[in-house]
């Protein structure tokens, strides 16, 4: 089984991320959301992410011009069929997750392989919103898509060795390295991630340290490109505390609990770069402007 066709469902900070790679590497991709202007933002934010890699002399402009001629744009599932893998991207929600696989099982061929880029929630659950839980699957992108070297392929219970087979080889295409989870919540690598930024909220919480000197502990002291509280907003502290909250559900050990700020935090709608506001402020290009 070949996957030459890809349709990705979810425009936003993965998903162009996933349909610039797909098409990078020679795919024919058609990028989806609620709504054509969300499409086409997401179409544009490829064209702006090719446009600064011709700049830096990576890219020649008909490259260029080549990668982004094989992004199209749909609105909802309904442009599902005739793809070969359908890659799903919406907010990490499971009831809109279910709901959109509802509707894509509608829409999409028959054989059409389903992964979602979920980064916590059960790929076992999930499939069972399809008709096809031996074809389904869990690749879980990292941000940003076209920078972060890995892919985490989870296997739900049913996923047979084909769509497995297939999955890895499409990885290998786009030039990542792949690692496999068992379907446990939080995978392999937000099982680490979602305690240790949980941590760091703690500390701040309890005024141990300041947010700078937080992360400049992790990074210079760890050698990590960004500190914890930096990286939940760049990642979303929605999306961390969602993983929080599947780690603390899933395992039942209070050791996941999400701190109390966390939570604080996205119910004021401090979600990070996205609303321009979370442990620091943002312009409104992401640029981080202090506290
Ligand atoms: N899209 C495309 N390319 C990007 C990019 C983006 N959004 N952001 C940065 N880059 C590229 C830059 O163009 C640059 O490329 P070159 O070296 O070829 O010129 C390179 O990445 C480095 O960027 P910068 O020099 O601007 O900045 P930096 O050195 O500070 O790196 C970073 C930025 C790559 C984001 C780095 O800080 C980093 O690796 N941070 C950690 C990211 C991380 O941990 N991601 C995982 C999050 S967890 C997750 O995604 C999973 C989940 O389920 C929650």
């Amino acid at each position: 089984m070949s996957i030459d066709r890809v349709f990705v469902i979810g425009a936003g900070l993965m998903g162009h991320g996933i349909a610039q790679v797909s098409a990078t590497a020679g795919k024919q991709v058609t990028l989806s959301d609620r709504t054509a202007e969300l499409a086409n933002k997401g179409r544009d934010r490829i064209a702006g992410n090719l446009a600064r890699l011709v700049e830096k002399g990576k890219l020649d402009q008909s490259q260029a011009e080549a990668i982004l001629g094989r992004v199209a744009t749909a609105v909802g599932p309904d442009g599902a069929a005739g793809h070969d893998l359908v890659i799903e991207a919406v907010f990490e929600d499971e009831a809109l997750k279910r709901e959109t696989w509802v509707a894509l099982t509608k829409a999409a061929d028959p054989d059409a392989v389903f992964a979602t880029n979920t980064s916590s929630i059960s790929i076992t659950g999930l499939a069972t919103a399809t008709d096809r839980p031996p074809r389904f699957i869990g690749l879980h992108f990292f941000s940003p898509v076209p920078v972060m070297q890995l892919i985490e392929i989870i296997r739900g219970l049913e996923t047979d060795d084909d769509t497995y087979d297939a999955c890895r080889a499409f990885a290998q295409d786009l030039g990542k390295i792949v690692i496999e989870s068992k379907d446990m919540p939080g995978f392999l690598v937000n099982r680490m991630l979602g305690p240790f930024i949980n941590e760091a909220v703690f500390a701040l919480m309890e005024s141990t340290g300041s947010a700078e000197d937080i992360d400049t502990g992790a990074k210079l002291g760890l050698n990590h490109p960004m500190g914890p509280l930096e990286l939940a907003d760049f990642v979303g502290n929605d999306v961390m505390l969602g993983v929080l909250d599947v780690l603390y559900r899933g395992f039942g050990d209070p050791k996941f609990r999400a701190a109390p700020l966390l939570r604080q935090m996205v119910t004021a709608g401090h979600l990070g770069r996205k609303t321009g506001r979370g442990f620091y402020r943002y312009d409104e290009k992401g640029n981080r402007l202090g506290r």
